[in-house]
């Protein structure tokens, strides 16, 4: 009998590429068949993400474009998984068309739900919580040089404006066998670069054991050459931590530490529990330790009641700070958090113009950043191949072009001999 033939997209976060692996492992086992092409499959999964309106739109636009598809196939199966499966439940159903509809936490059912809707031909609508952590699953590992390895799953520091609580349920960590386990299966499919995440990985915890204790033991581990983790929340950074990550041997220097925003009172009705002050002396401490650390941060404005004034605190800290990159966004209410609650809301055109300029400024150092490079020597790595060009990319996490024939999961030294825009060129020094 033909196996029957799955899709699957992933949009948002590294958890939900995490995840898809995990699926795709469940499919598998079960007898499915993954495809890479959308056209050929029976069944297509979106593993979504409700952190902003826009990645919601984004999702509900494809949806509709697979309901159109359905009128010519209408055997597909779509399946909407993830966050916005938690947060609408049988509203993805009714109107959107989706015939499954399941959170995160229920995965493991997919084989069965597929099953269940082909005989009854009924949406199939899961999206309990429970303290699912994916134990015994090693997710699928393709042809990969970088992999993803999750260690905690949730959240519990309810920042008032995020809905990852209320999506996700509350915080659990994985054992450490099991992380473990998946580092070495991501080795033994030829994986050099490895990232542990978590909605905050330095809330992990295990047998006794803590977040750098953990960090040691992977990091002990043979086969592989980089370790990176995300996303650390700033109110648990410590001195510690970069004492402890100098001593590691294949930490890559780079740490994606959310800032938001850069006003104390702002901070405050995020609930985010560090101030601005703390949060520069924490960045600055790490430089001192780490001199060639990178640090990446999520900045968002526009949160209710946002002044002129909190906006410049925000801009005093990126302008001090000189972050090696930052994700921007705009504060989008998310349902039933604390934030609804926070009045008055900032105008949509002051919001969009705060923004721009967020961006203006971020982009003219990110630009200044990557011209500091030029004619650095960097160790890369080589991840992927588009025509006769190949992305590497450096400890500190920078993607770096090379227009000379490498191989994709080697390491190489290079030298940055010119930076187009911000995208630095190398060329490479030990063939
Ligand atoms: N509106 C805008 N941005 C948000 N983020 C989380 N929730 C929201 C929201 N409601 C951003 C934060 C977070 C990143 C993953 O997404 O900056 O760090
Ligand atoms: Fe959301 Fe805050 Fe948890 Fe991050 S730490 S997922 S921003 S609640």
């Amino acid at each position: 009998m033909n196996r029957e033939k799955y899709y699957i997209r992933a949009y948002g976060c590294q958890m939900n590429l995490y995840e898809a692996d995990v699926i795709s492992s469940i499919m598998d086992k079960a007898g499915f068949a993954q495809v890479s092409n959308e056209r050929e499959a029976d069944i297509v999964y979106l593993v979504t993400c409700s952190v902003r309106n826009h990645a919601e739109n984004r999702v509900l636009g494809r949806l509709n474009s697979l309901k159109q598809l359905k009128k010519s196939k209408p055997d597909l199966i779509i399946g909407i998984l993830g966050c916005m499966a938690q947060n609408y439940k049988g509203k993805l159903s009714n109107g959107h068309g989706a015939d499954l509809v399941v959170g995160p936490d229920e995965y493991r059912r997919l084989p069965e739900l597929v099953n269940k809707f082909t005989q009854v031909h009924k949406p199939q609508i899961q999206t309990e919580f429970n303290t699912e952590n994916y134990e015994g699953i090693l997710p699928k590992v393709v042809n990969k040089t970088t992999g993803f390895v999750s260690i905690m799953r949730g959240c519990n520091n309810y920042c008032s404006y995020c809905i990852v609580p209320y999506v996700r349920g509350r915080e659990r960590s994985k054992p450490k066998e099991q992380v473990i386990q998946e580092v070495n299966n991501l080795i033994n499919n030829g994986v050099k670069d490895i990232t542990l995440v978590g909605q905050n990985v330095l809330a992990w915890n295990g047998d006794g054991l803590k977040f750098l204790d953990l960090l040691k033991i992977v990091d002990g581990i043979s086969g592989f050459d980089r370790l990176r983790f995300i996303t650390s929340h700033p109110k648990d950074l410590t001195i510690k931590h970069f004492d402890v990550l100098l001593t590691l041997k294949k930490f890559c220097p780079n740490i994606h530490l959310p800032l938001q925003s850069g006003s104390n009172r702002i901070l405050n009705l995020m609930n985010r529990g560090y101030t601005k002050e703390e949060y520069i002396q924490k960045v600055k401490k790490g430089r001192e330790i780490i001199p060639d650390i990178s640090f990446t941060t999520d900045v968002m404005v526009g949160f209710p009641t946002e002044t002129d004034d909190d906006f410049k605190d925000t801009l005093d800290v990126i302008e001090q700070l000189k972050f090696d990159f930052a994700y921007m966004f705009k504060y989008s209410e998310r349902p039933n958090t604390k934030a609804c609650e926070i009045k008055p809301q900032v105008n949509e055109t002051v919001s969009q113009q705060r923004l721009t300029k967020l961006i203006e400024i971020q982009n003219q150092i990110t630009n200044e950043k990557s011209k500091e490079l030029l004619d650095k020597t960097l160790e890369v790595l080589v991840e992927s191949k588009n025509g006769v060009q190949f992305y590497a990319r450096t400890k500190t996490n920078k993607v770096v072009i090379i227009k000379e024939p490498v191989e994709t999961g080697k390491t190489y030294l290079c030298k940055v001999i010119r930076v187009a825009g911000w995208t630095p060129i190398g060329k490479i020094i030990n063939n």
